[in-house]
């Protein structure tokens, strides 16, 4: 009997025969599957290939009664209920890696477009409102030899600290732990990292420990000719508290990749006129997104040959 694997999301057609050995649940018309639609799926499978907006909660894994394996296309894994999986002896993994530099490079062009006002300019000139050039036009903030705080110093942190570096940038960042600093980059505490940072950016996991990591009392805490950028998971900030902030002036601007309830937004971040949003494209370049998929294939391929998983969570 061959395995069953159920994918939630369309995936590369290129890839699909990657599992001709498999009975395989795709969903290619990438129809909004509801908790009782996926749980149908579920019946009856051995791996799930899932994606960040999947929510795999217990009452999911209690409907997959033959479930071994969830692979995530993703490096985050918050969607998915990791005690659970343990207590079912399931393996879950993630695509890290194969999209470092990729998530680096969006958080940066997002930075230079929030701190530089790109964006902002654009809506402008296309709005017909350029008519001459002008000394005190469209004024934003340096990036090159600011100082840049990083909150999380994973491996998309640490590719970041090295983009910085050829910005001439002073980088600051807060960490449960103490890495390596190999990249010039000075651990300091949370407060600290406010207070000083030109720049902060955020790329720490979401758990629910860091649910409103940044809310209204850290926003008062930045400089109020500061920019935040956001890459790493909605929840992290107080899209309301934030709004309030982007508002009020209290920090001049804000990229946000990701948002509380994506992808709905709040409706005041959306009339921000010093917001630059994006939806959730970190990873999204071609080669990324497709390296993403074939590890995860990958994954998925040596559990079921009853190999070690190449890039494990639990
Ligand atoms: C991830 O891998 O966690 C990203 O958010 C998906 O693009």
């Amino acid at each position: 009997m061959k395995p069953r694997i159920v994918l939630t999301r369309r995936i590369f057609d290129e890839l699909l025969p990657r599992l001709a050995d498999c009975e395989v649940v795709d969903n290619q018309a990438d129809l909004v599957l509801d908790a009782a639609a996926l749980a149908a799926r579920l019946a009856g499978a051995h791996v799930l290939l899932c994606g960040p907006t999947d929510r795999v909660d217990a009452g999911l894994i209690d409907a997959a009664a033959h479930l071994r394996a969830i692979c995530n296309v993703a490096v985050g894994h918050n969607n998915i209920d990791l005690a659970a999986c343990r207590a079912r002896g399931i393996v879950v993994t993630n695509t890290p890696d194969v999209l470092t530099d990729t998530t680096a490079d969006l958080a940066f062009g997002l930075l230079l477009a929030t701190a530089r006002r790109i964006t902002e300019a654009e809506r402008w000139l296309r709005d017909g409102q350029w008519q001459r050039w002008e000394l005190e036009q469209m004024l934003g903030r340096d990036v090159h030899h600011s100082t840049l705080g990083i909150v999380g110093m994973g491996r998309i942190g640490g590719a970041i600290a090295r983009r910085a570096a050829g910005f001439s940038m002073r980088v600051l960042y807060h960490n449960r732990s103490r890495v390596v600093e190999e990249h010039g980059a000075q651990w300091v505490d949370k407060a600290r990292l406010l207070a000083e940072s030109d720049h902060v950016m955020l790329v720490l996991p979401y758990t629910p420990e860091n649910h409103h990591y940044i809310g209204a009392a850290e926003l008062a805490q930045m400089k109020p000719t500061a920019t935040l950028v956001n890459i790493a998971r909605g929840g992290i900030v107080d899209d309301g508290a934030l709004a309030q902030a982007l508002q009020a002036g209290q920090i001049a601007a804000a990229g946000l990749d990701v948002f509380e309830h994506e992808p709905q937004l709040n409706p005041a971040l959306l009339v921000c006129r010093n917001v630059v949003l994006t939806p959730h494209i970190g990873s999204a370049s071609k080669a990324a997104r497709l390296a993403m998929a074939n590890l995860a294939i990958d994954n998925c391929l040596a559990i079921l040959a009853g190999k070690k998983p190449l890039t494990p969570v639990v």
